[in-house]
């Protein structure tokens, strides 16, 4: 069967084509022919129990600065019961890594150990920027995203090291209570090491959050998400593209889902409010999440409503309440979920069809003194007056003679070109990112926080031709669950997305690109200065 775009937003259900997933989606969601897959369907779901990864341990050194060591090493560990181990590159011997836990205000120094092997097990493309042959094959360098912190601690894609070396980078943590996420950034291959399953998460906790009665310790779920492919003895499959010089392939979709290092595991619950806390730490999926009765897939009506209370950067004003969530690579979701209501029943955490994790809620009655809260934390909207600068920023891609995407840019600029966004430190800036392509790509910039302004649909046949940006309908403000702190953004196709950005933090160089992570390597990333004040 061959999906058209219009098939898979229907399949989607969603209403608007704003949200339309890409043409490349369908191409990709069916393994290439003649790799030998694992079949999705021989992985009986819910067998095994949902994971939660460890939290790091810390210690005070003499000097009173909390420290965290993590190595990033091979390991081989089950994913599912009827499966042999699967080989993985981790942080710290566990895929999602261990959680830093951390408090605002409180300084964190984490020693990144290399010690993985010298060789990749998944396809490098050598003509990629900053993978050429003359390099390691095996880099690594972490990045914290959402920290504010400054250039040397911020995992620069160039500033990469090899198996043996370790670096130790310093968190000030000087922000509100959110969950961030580490990974590796490596140039040219953070895609590949990504996939093998570098990456955890980092979370920020504060007094605001502290004295909210959400619900916490075990009533509190990180829930990693993200999508793989494997070959038939269940060791992790990264597709190729036909030309073996260069095997990079536009964007991954796999079809194994995981939830913290399992296929579609199952989670006891008991009768009672809990908060999720949502990661998308795929390479290109979006999930458009919803909670299911047995037996109802894709039928949302009769779902468990999702309480979001929190963005990328941290709680929203209120919560707000929505029937599903559609989270593209890199954000994060706050929710508050109630099974009160489904005593005894088995709940599913699903993304249309797929089936991510299951809940089983026990029919004894539980006790719950944690709240809903009717507000937050205030979210005061900046200014649009406040902005010393409006830049106009493209996003381009560029396909070959038969129509498949070949490059991305940013701007129509590779990486190595000389930096062309230099804001200036504690000034506001309004970013227009202007989406000339068939995809929504998730933009995110490194060091800052930012809210969005509106999105508005322009003809894209007159930007190119006539070189003039016409509006074709009414600017649309964030929904209410967009409408907080957010360093990732959807920046959908065929519009102009406005983010308003402070840039406070620490000057130097950062990153900013679409967290697609075949799109980044090639080449829609850029580097951006901050200047001093
Ligand atoms: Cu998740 Cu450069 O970021
Ligand atoms: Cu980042
Ligand atoms: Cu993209």
């Amino acid at each position: 069967m061959r999906w058209t775009r219009r098939d898979l937003i229907r399949q989607a259900g969603l209403a608007s084509a704003s949200l339309a997933l890409s043409r490349k989606a369908l191409a990709h969601s069916m393994p290439p022919v003649a790799a030998a897959t694992l079949n999705p369907q021989k992985l009986t779901p819910f067998v095994d129990r949902l994971p939660v990864p460890p939290v790091a341990l810390s210690r005070l050194d003499a000097h009173g600065v909390r420290r965290v060591r993590i190595t990033m090493r091979e390991i081989a560990v089950s994913i599912h019961r009827d499966l042999p181990p699967t080989r993985q590159w981790s942080y710290g011997g566990s895929v999602p890594g261990p959680i830093i836990e951390a408090r605002s205000g409180e300084e964190l120094a984490v020693e990144w150990a290399n010690a993985l092997p010298t060789e990749h097990f998944l396809p490098i493309d050598h003509t990629l920027h900053g993978a050429e042959r003359d390099k390691p094959h095996v880099r690594a360098v972490v990045h914290v995203q959402g920290a504010r912190v400054g250039t040397a601690s911020d995992g620069y894609p160039e500033n990469w090291y090899v198996p043996g070396q370790s670096r130790v980078y310093q968190y000030p943590n000087r922000q509100d209570a959110a969950m961030l996420w580490y990974h590796d950034h490596a140039m040219g291959i953070n895609r590949l090491n990504i996939y093998a399953g570098m990456f955890g998460l980092y979370i920020v906790r504060d007094k605001v959050e502290d004295a909210l009665d959400l619900p916490r310790g075990k009533y509190e779920l990180p829930l990693v998400l993200y999508d793989r492919m494997f070959d038939p003895h269940g060791q992790l499959y990264y597709p190729v593209s036909g030309d073996p010089e260069s095997p990079w392939i536009p964007e991954f979709f796999g079809d194994v889902m995981l939830v913290n290092g399992m296929v579609a595991p199952y989670c006891e619950v008991e009768p009672r409010k809990y908060r999720l806390r949502l990661l998308n730490a795929a390479n290109g999926r979006f999930f458009h999440l919803s909670m299911n009765g047995n037996g109802n897939a894709g039928r949302r009506s009769s779902g468990l409503p999702l309480h979001q209370i929190g963005s990328d950067q941290g709680l929203l004003p209120a919560p707000v309440e929505l029937s599903s969530l559609l989270l593209a690579p890199a954000e994060r979701a706050d929710l508050i979920v109630d099974f009160s209501q489904v005593r005894g029943q088995n709940i599913i955490l699903q993304s249309d069809t797929l089936q991510l994790v299951q809940f089983r809620v026990s029919s004894e009655k539980a006790a719950d003194t944690s709240e809903l809260p009717r507000t937050l934390r205030p979210v005061e909207r900046i200014a649009e007056s406040s902005a010393v600068e409006s830049r106009m920023l493209e996003l381009n891609e560029y396909d070959d003679a038969v129509k498949a995407p070949k490059l991305m840019l940013l701007n129509r600029r590779y990486w190595h070109m000389p930096v062309t966004e230099k804001p200036r430190l504690n000034t506001t800036e309004i970013w227009n990112l202007i989406n000339l392509t068939e995809d929504t790509h998730p933009i995110h910039l490194h060091l800052v926080r930012f809210q969005i302004l509106d999105r508005r649909p322009f003809d894209t046949f007159d930007y190119q031709t006539k070189n003039r940006l016409r509006f074709t309908g009414p600017a649309e403000p964030p929904p209410a669950n967009e409408a907080g702190w957010k360093d990732t953004v959807q920046a959908y196709a065929g519009m102009v997305t406005r983010i308003i950005i402070r840039f406070a933090g620490y000057p130097g160089r950062y990153v900013w690109h679409c967290h697609i992570l075949e799109h980044e390597a090639k080449d829609m990333m850029r580097p951006y200065d901050l200047l001093p004040a």
